[in-house]
């Protein structure tokens, strides 16, 4: 039998015991709690949702027979979110210059129109149709004196975005023979074709015995070359245009826009709730749809991580074809938030690791004997994404010493402007119990954004607003050995909405 005091013994060997098992970073610990590996199975682009999605939308539309000509271009509108039909427009503040000008396809240069079909002629029994398609901006009246094509091209030229004209005779409609013109002009933010000539009239607009509606010499007119839009605001184009929409992980969700709108998909990126695992949106990947060979809606996907074009390779089912896919990924101030830059030499070792107090992008500090509070590691079992990561806290173990973590150089940033920063911390490392007090402080130019009691946390993500003042400084400061912090993919983007 123990006596009380051989217990005691016990007791103590066990707790020293459990601390022991605790193998500090710097020597290559295996973490007592492993990550839970990042799982971004079923985060992968839902097509199938798109595709299903798109044969229900009906975003076709033309010159209504009971509209006043020169109305102003709508706001874009989100007509399907995640699979849902809606119909909503895009709130987009003017803040720092990102307007709501749309971005849509855009005509090379002014005039430079081809024919895509001719009407049918002027005889009394000849009939035709005006098209009814997506992206429908307004339309105009143009003088009735001859088949004005001229006038109709330069109301094209003159309204941002036009990259087609509809021109036709709308006859027995009261609303234009009270106006000067009965010779409709439509616009059109997209290219259409003679197998969407769908409005052939045929309402009873004067009251009866009065005829019915109709419509004759419907003609087409298409820019002959389209460019890039100009790409938004606190982004970069990836890739594009091409046939091969992302099919990647890290995926949002996805909406329908009326227009091909690269600023309104940007500001539904932007607005768009931070994912619990995977945080803010930071690329978004727009295409347009054309079903049956006629534009159907152009779709606005989102994702929480950058995509490029090797994974763009979604190219349609069906009959849905993928075309004009571009992606854009967000702007992000914050040099090498990832840690990357920092490797191990030699390189080659099957898994490399290395770490170091500071290198050409951060740097750790310890207070006064401190050592090695705060690191960089090159070890990918440590690292959020891809093999390099942060420490806070004794690399050796050897002092309980809270470490800072910063830039080596300022933030270059707008002063007055607003970020949203975000980062990833964990918190496993010592297990459970070691870890019971982990803790770290965002510091925004000597200021404390935020104080985390994250205690035991698996990778998590943070958003904060902070506003800058130029050439801002961040820290991280934190970690006790051996409740250590890891920190990994610092992100400083701008917040336009
Ligand atoms: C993801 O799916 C693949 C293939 O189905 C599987 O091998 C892998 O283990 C999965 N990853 C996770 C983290 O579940
Ligand atoms: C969408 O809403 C606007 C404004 O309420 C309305 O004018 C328009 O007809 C609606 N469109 C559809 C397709 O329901
Ligand atoms: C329009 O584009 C054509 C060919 O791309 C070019 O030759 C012409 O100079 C351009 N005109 C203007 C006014 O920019
Ligand atoms: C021209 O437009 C006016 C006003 O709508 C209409 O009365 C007239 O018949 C039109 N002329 C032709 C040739 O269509
Ligand atoms: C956590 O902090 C409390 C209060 O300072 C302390 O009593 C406790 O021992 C700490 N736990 C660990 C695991 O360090």
């Amino acid at each position: 039998m123990f006596s009380p005091t051989r217990l005691l013994v016990f007791a103590g060997l066990a707790v020293s015991l459990a601390e022991c098992a605790i193998v500090a970073p710097a020597y290559q610990g295996v973490p007592a709690t492993t990550s839970d590996a990042a799982d971004f199975n079923g985060t992968t682009t839902d097509a199938s949702s798109i595709a299903s999605t798109a044969q229900q939308v009906d975003q076709k539309s033309g010159a209504a027979s009971d509209a006043p000509p020169d109305l102003p271009v709508a706001a874009t509108t989100v007509t399907a979110l995640d699979g849902t039909l809606v119909n909503a427009s895009v709130s987009s503040t003017t803040r720092r210059g990102l307007t709501n000008v749309p971005s849509h396809l855009t005509r090379r240069n002014n005039s430079n129109y081809e024919l895509v079909f001719w009407g049918t002629g002027t005889g009394p029994n000849d009939r035709d149709a005006s098209i009814e398609g997506t992206a429908y901006l307004t339309y105009t009246l143009v003088s009735n004196d001859t088949y004005n094509i001229d006038d109709c091209l330069a109301k094209c030229d003159s309204v941002d975005g036009c990259v087609f004209a509809n021109l036709y005779y709308e006859y027995n409609n009261p609303g234009l023979d009270a106006l000067f013109s009965n010779l409709k002009c439509a616009l059109y933010g997209d290219v259409h074709d003679a197998s969407e000539k769908t409005n052939f009239g045929g309402q009873q607009l004067y009251p009866a015995p009065g005829g019915l509606d109709y419509i004759q010499q419907s003609s087409g007119w298409a820019a002959k070359s389209l460019v890039d839009p100009a790409t938004p605001a606190g982004y970069d184009l990836v890739f594009g245009p091409t046939g091969g929409a992302n099919n990647a992980p890290g995926y949002m969700g996805f909406a329908f826009l009326d227009k091909y709108d690269v600023n309104a998909c940007a500001t539904l990126c932007n607005q768009r709730g931070a994912d619990g695992v995977g945080g803010a949106c930071q690329y978004f990947n727009i295409w347009r749809a054309v079903v049956n060979g006629n534009p159907t809606t152009y779709t606005c996907s989102m994702y929480y991580i950058v995509a490029d074009e090797s994974s763009a390779v979604n190219f349609g089912q069906g009959d849905l074809v993928v075309t004009e896919s571009r992606g854009y990924k967000r702007q992000n101030v914050v040099v090498d938030g990832g840690f990357e830059g920092y490797t191990c030499t030699p390189p080659g070792q099957e898994v490399p690791f290395c770490f170091t107090e500071g290198y050409a992008n951060w740097q750790g500090t310890s207070p006064a004997g401190g050592n090695f509070d705060a690191s960089i590691f090159n070890y990918q079992p440590y690292a959020h994404s891809g093999s390099a990561v942060a420490l806070l806290g004794s690399a050796f173990g050897t002092d309980q010493l809270p470490g800072t973590l910063a830039p080596t150089q300022s933030l270059s940033t707008q002063a007055g402007a607003s970020y949203t920063l975000q980062f990833f911390h964990s918190s496993f490392y010592s297990g459970q119990q070691s870890e019971a007090n982990a803790s770290m402080k965002v510091i925004w130019n000597g200021q404390t954004v935020a104080t985390l009691n994250p205690g035991f946390a698996q990778w998590t993500p943070h958003q904060f607003t902070v506003t800058a003042q130029g050439n801002d400084k961040l820290q991280f400061t934190g970690g006790s050995a051996p409740a250590y912090i890891f920190i990994d993919d610092v992100s400083l983007f701008p917040l336009l909405e």
